[in-house]
């Protein structure tokens, strides 16, 4: 009945990590070349739920925008723009807020989570569900690419969909999850294996970012925690230490685990960190060039935001057209 569309959106944080890569804009990459109808945002108004600094998010901004063209996002591929230009996001979010409840965002997790050592709760916090609620359906998403820990905040756009369309009569499809293809599809912190990697972990080495020099890969990956046992094999259950660095490895050789394992046969833990490293800093190199180059040319940065911001935009008007008409407004 809708025609398939993919919506996804990242927060312009300073510097990626290389599970964001592979969890998320590696995923886009691919989507992008299967040739779907792919919309991104960089969802700025989702950072500022949390106290910001307004020269480093404008800063930020352009630096994903930079960091999504070095990974191989196509602006003229997929429309790529910045959710604060196009205002059904917000307009939307009031929309579907008046049908919400307090009760139903208490309960989500994140919410949870972030608030749970505050003091003074920021409204934005609470809200942001609903914002994101809105991003997905502004556009008539129907499918949405996700991390498992997102998987609460689809539902909670999903059920928006469901009760406005039986309140105000059909007007949005129902967005699906896609969850990625990945062989090793979650990245594991290189200090504690049993958590994901993330960019709140405090500890910078538990993580690879993409803009990491040489040095900093080679000493994270020799310091990550493994085990006792040398050998190189793959049991992200009994082993998630080394089997997160296969993964890793995998991804970044695109060879599947097997052959690694067997190319690793005869050396340890030890000796094997140094190869994934090397593989690592092989892969990331071209990337970062292409980081840096985008980055030298702001006007150009300016001008892809731009452009994909008047395409989200139409689209989006035109179905906030038929929400206000359907709401009375
Ligand atoms: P972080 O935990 O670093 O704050 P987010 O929760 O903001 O990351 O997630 C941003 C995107 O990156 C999401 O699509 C999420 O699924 C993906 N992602 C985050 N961490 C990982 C990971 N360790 N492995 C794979 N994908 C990840
Ligand atoms: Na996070």
């Amino acid at each position: 009945q809708y025609p398939k569309r993919i919506f996804s959106g990242i927060q312009p944080t300073g510097s990626i990590h290389l599970g964001n890569y592979l969890g998320a804009i590696a995923q886009w990459v691919k989507l992008q070349e299967q040739n779907e109808d792919v919309i991104l945002s960089i969802v700025d108004l989702h950072s500022m739920t949390l106290p910001h600094e307004p020269k480093i998010l404008s800063r930020n901004i352009l630096e994903m925008t930079a960091t999504l063209l070095g990974c191989g996002i196509d602006p003229d591929r997929v429309v790529l723009f910045q959710q604060s230009a196009v205002p059904a996001h917000t307009e939307l979010c009031w929309c579907l807020g008046c049908i919400s409840t307090m009760a139903r965002l208490a309960h989500l997790p994140q919410y949870k989570e972030k608030s749970k050592d505050m003091k003074d709760i920021p409204l934005g916090l609470f809200v942001y569900p609903i914002l994101q609620a809105a991003d997905i359906l502004a556009y008539k998403t129907t499918h949405v690419p996700v991390g498992e820990d997102q998987v609460q905040q689809i539902q909670l756009a999903q059920d928006l969909a469901r009760m406005f369309n039986s309140r105000f009569g059909d007007t949005f499809p129902i967005p699906h999850t896609i969850t990625t293809g990945a062989e090793y599809a979650r990245l594991r912190s290189l200090r504690d294996p049993s958590k994901k990697m993330s960019k709140s972990d405090p500890d910078p080495k538990s993580r690879i970012c993409l803009t990491d020099n040489f040095d900093d890969v080679v000493r994270n990956i020799k310091k990550a925690v493994t085990d006792f046992t040398s050998e190189v094999t793959y049991d992200p259950e009994g082993r998630p230490g080394v089997s997160n660095l296969i993964g890793i490895h995998s991804f970044v050789t695109k060879k599947p685990v097997e052959d690694i394992c067997k190319e690793a046969e005869g050396i340890n833990t030890g000796q094997y960190k140094l190869v994934v490293a090397e593989a690592v800093v092989s892969y990331l190199r071209p990337i970062q060039d292409r980081i840096s180059y985008y980055l030298k040319d702001e006007r150009y940065l300016l001008d892809v935001l731009r452009r994909g911001g008047e395409k989200a935009g139409e689209i989006s008007e035109r179905n906030m057209e038929e929400v206000r008409c359907r709401l009375g407004l």
